[in-house]
């Protein structure tokens, strides 16, 4: 049998020197909890006597709060399990919600959870079936049992000490850059790193490049900072710095995919990596490097981070473990310049501190027993594998396939209405993105799908590359 709701006593706000009886406040209080829905039906409220010692009211108080809410048939006696909230509300004691205007989502399939599960080729997500579960569950269990033997304070609010070193030990060896742990700051994941980013840099007004085409949620979240978004060109060099120079040279800030750039798949070249950082420098300008994949490079080894390289004190390089390992973990984290450093903190303490302590202690153990290293290399292993069967299946393809990360990339003829196909995709059970939907704007948008490799398996591999197949087959002979 289940226990009291705790959200009874929070429900309960007693003001003691309103002229309202303290009877009436507990009344109205857990009302409210009911008809809002705080506390659902069949919920258990705390004894009469529990509830009196905690909130220090007479237990007669409270006995009379409760015979009103069963009076107005909200709450019964269930016996020995005390008083529960009813099934049925009396239509006539519930509070209508208010209006909400109708919800605007252009950026639906980006940012915010689909209904049903994960559909082959969708984008955004890591593999559904090798998440390293039961290693996990126990290493969260063993940092749930340690909270006890914390104090229960809150955390630091850049990130707990073990996981920013485990954080800058893996970085000098996976991506070549070399950090002292206290530049590390954790974040529940990019996101809040690039806000994290973009408070500390105070730059609003100011003009931003951002990569075109590139990620739609980085330059949305240019436009909510107050930034005068710039779209720059990306070629297969990455982004074209000197058209970002002549377009905007005094911008304050660069948004840049430059490991695996995003959704194009190519790596910032060593000529433009030095052009970006030497422009940066010479404007008192800032690079943000968002390195969403990590070393989740499956043609060979991942390029070192832009922060790895000279320079390296203009940029701001942002981390996650949303693709490594799972969105669901929610972690990440902001390596910024040793001169920033405070400034960062300071907003972390602020405005935006590390996410759970017991959540940061197990990634901590995660990384240190060796299991985060080891994951990477099975899932490299795992997706170069499903990318193999995956263009194997769509050999009758009527395109070129080109590999774009952990997705393929597959051109369609300039008229084709990508967005439509992706739409009639998804009516197939398949969730291949319009690649149109990357480009800061509709008229120098290529139309294309993008469709990620990482929940195409030996058992769906046939059958989702026969539906892609046939659907772009059947727009050919439109
Ligand atoms: C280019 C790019 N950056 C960042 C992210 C988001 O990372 P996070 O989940 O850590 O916010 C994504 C997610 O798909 C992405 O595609």
């Amino acid at each position: 049998m289940t226990g009291p709701n705790p959200n009874a006593e929070c429900a309960i706000n007693l003001d003691r020197a309103a002229p309202t009886p303290i009877g009436e406040q507990i009344f109205a209080s857990l009302k409210g909890a009911i008809l809002s829905g705080v506390l659902a039906s069949g919920d258990r409220l705390p004894s009469g006597r529990d509830l009196a010692v905690q909130l220090g009211v007479a237990r007669g108080t409270v006995r009379a709060a409760y015979d009103r809410l069963v009076d107005e048939s909200l709450i019964f006696g269930a016996g020995s399990a005390g008083m529960r909230v009813c099934s049925e509300i009396p239509t006539s004691s519930i509070i209508p919600t208010p209006a909400m205007p109708p919800p605007n989502r252009p950026l639906l399939p980006f940012g915010r959870p689909q209904s049903g599960g994960v559909l082959p080729f969708q984008m955004g997500v890591p593999s559904q079936t090798d998440f390293p579960a039961k290693t996990w569950h126990r290493l969260m269990a063993n940092a749930a049992r340690a909270d006890r033997s914390f104090s229960q304070v809150y955390g630091d609010p850049q990130g707990e000490q073990e996981l920013r070193v485990q954080i800058a030990a893996h970085l000098a060896v996976s991506r070549q850059l070399r950090c002292h742990p206290d530049q590390v700051v954790v974040t529940s994941g990019y996101r809040q790193g690039l806000a994290l980013a973009l408070t500390a840099l105070q730059v609003t007004g100011a003009e931003a490049w951002i990569e075109d085409p590139g990620y739609p949620l980085g330059r949305r979240a240019m436009e909510l900072a107050g930034l005068c978004v710039v779209p720059i060109p990306v070629d297969s060099e990455g982004i074209c710095v000197a058209e970002g120079i002549r377009k905007a040279p005094d911008a304050k800030i660069a948004l840049v995919t430059p490991g695996q750039q995003a959704p194009l798949g190519v790596c910032l070249s060593p000529a433009r990596r030095l052009a970006l950082t030497d422009w940066a420098a010479g404007r008192d300008a800032w690079v943000i490097e968002d390195d969403y994949l990590s070393e989740l490079q499956l043609d060979g080894r991942a390029a070192p981070a832009l922060a790895s390289g000279p320079d390296a004190d203009r940029v701001i390089h942002i981390g996650s473990f949303s693709k490594t390992m799972s969105p669901v973990i929610g972690v990440g984290f902001v390596v910024c310049p040793p001169l920033l450093a405070t400034r960062f903190i300071e907003v972390a303490s602020t405005l935006s501190p590390a996410p759970s302590q017991t959540i940061q202690r197990a990634l901590a153990e995660f990384m240190s027993g060796g299991h985060y290293l080891r994951h990477l290399r099975k899932m490299k292993a795992l997706y170069t594998f499903q990318r193999s069967i995956a263009i194997e299946g769509l050999t009758e393809l009527p395109a070129t396939i080109e590999t774009s990360g952990l997705a393929l990339k597959i051109p369609l003829l300039d008229h084709a209405d990508d967005k439509r196909l992706a739409l009639r995709a998804r009516e197939l059970g398949i969730a291949p993105v319009p690649l149109s939907a990357w480009y800061a704007s509709p008229s120098n948008a290529t139309p294309g799908l993008l469709a990620s490799i990482t929940n195409i398996r030996a058992d769906n591999c046939e059958t989702a590359c026969r539906e892609l197949n046939e659907l772009l087959n059947a727009l050919l002979k439109q």
